[in-house]
C-alpha cells in the first residue's frame, strides 16, 4: 500500500463547535480546532509569537486565542487581533502553519505533509455506509502491532445477544489503506461492520478511531456504542498484554 501524508486525526464528532484539541502525530504536534461556525482546523501546535501550545489555547468566534498573550488566528492560521494593541492591524507575515484539514464520513483527516498530495480515495468510498461514530481508543503499541491485532481480532456481535457465543459469525477483514480497517461479522443473514481509523501517534502510541457500520437501529445507537466502548476497553487489555493467545481463544468461525 501506498504511504500517505494523510492521517485520520480523530471523529468528527469528538470534536464540538468552538474547541482545540492536541493531536500528535510522529513529526510534529497539532492543534485541531473547530470554529463557532463548524469549520474545523489544523495548525503546528505552536504559537509564531513565543511558541505557547495552541491547544492550551481556545476558540473566540472563528478564531483560535493562544492562551499566553491571546493573540488570535484565524482558520488560514493568519493573525487577526493582538489584545495588547487593539488598535494595531497585525502585519500579513504573523501566522501560524496550518495543515490541509478535511472532514469525510464522520473522520477528521489532515494532511500533514508540504506535497499537495490529494485525498486517499478511500474515506470518500465510505459514503453511504451509514456509519456512526462511537469513540476514539490510545493504545501504547505501534500501529503496525495494532493493525495486525485488529485484522484478526473478532468482536461480538450486537445482533448475537452481545455476548458473541452460540451464533456462528464469519469475519472478513480489509486494509482499506494503511491506517483503514473494515472488520465485518456475517451473522446469518445480517453483517455487522467496524470501520477503524489508525493513527500514529509516535513509535509506540496509537490513536484508534472507531465508527460502526449497520449495526443496531438509532434507538439502539447508544448501547450499541457502550457494546463496540466495552470490547475496545477489553481489546486493549490484551494488547497491551501482549495476550495473543486470547484473540485466537475468541475467535468465532462458521
Ligand atoms: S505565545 Fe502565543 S500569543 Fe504570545
Amino acid at each position: 500500500m501506498e504511504q500517505t501524508s494523510w492521517i485520520v486525526a480523530g471523529l468528527s464528532a469528538g470534536l464540538f463547535e468552538g474547541s482545540v484539541m492536541p493531536v500528535k502525530t510522529p513529526g510534529k504536534d497539532l492543534a485541531v480546532w473547530r470554529q463557532r461556525s463548524g469549520q474545523a482546523n489544523a495548525v503546528e501546535d505552536r504559537c509564531p509569537h513565543r511558541g505557547m501550545r495552541f491547544s492550551m489555547g481556545f476558540v473566540r468566534g472563528d478564531q483560535l486565542a493562544c492562551r499566553y498573550h491571546g493573540w488570535e488566528f484565524d482558520g488560514a492560521g493568519v493573525c487577526k487581533n493582538i489584545p495588547a494593541h487593539p488598535t494595531l492591524q497585525p502585519p500579513k507575515t504573523i501566522c501560524a502553519k496550518t495543515f490541509v484539514c478535511q472532514e469525510v464520513n464522520g473522520f477528521i483527516v489532515v494532511n500533514v505533509g508540504d506535497d499537495g498530495a490529494a485525498m486517499p480515495a478511500e474515506y470518500s468510498e465510505l459514503e453511504g455506509e451509514n456509519m456512526v461514530p462511537v469513540r476514539s481508543v490510545y493504545l501504547d503499541a505501534s500501529i503496525s502491532t495494532v493493525r495486525d491485532w485488529l485484522m484478526q481480532a473478532v468482536f461480538p456481535t450486537f445482533a448475537a445477544g452481545q455476548d458473541g457465543t452460540g451464533t456462528p459469525v464469519t469475519y472478513i477483514y480489509g486494509n482499506l489503506n494503511d491506517n483503514l480497517v473494515r472488520i465485518s461479522a456475517q451473522v446469518g443473514a445480517t453483517t455487522e461492520e467496524l470501520i477503524l481509523a489508525l493513527q500514529a501517534l509516535d513509535d509506540d502510541r496509537t490513536g484508534v478511531h472507531v465508527q460502526v457500520s449497520d449495526m443496531g437501529s438509532k434507538e439502539e445507537m447508544p448501547a450499541v456504542q457502550r457494546h463496540v466502548a466495552r470490547w475496545l476497553a477489553d481489546l486493549r487489555l490484551r494488547l497491551e498484554s501482549n495476550d495473543q493467545s486470547q484473540i485466537n481463544k475468541l475467535k468465532i468461525s462458521a
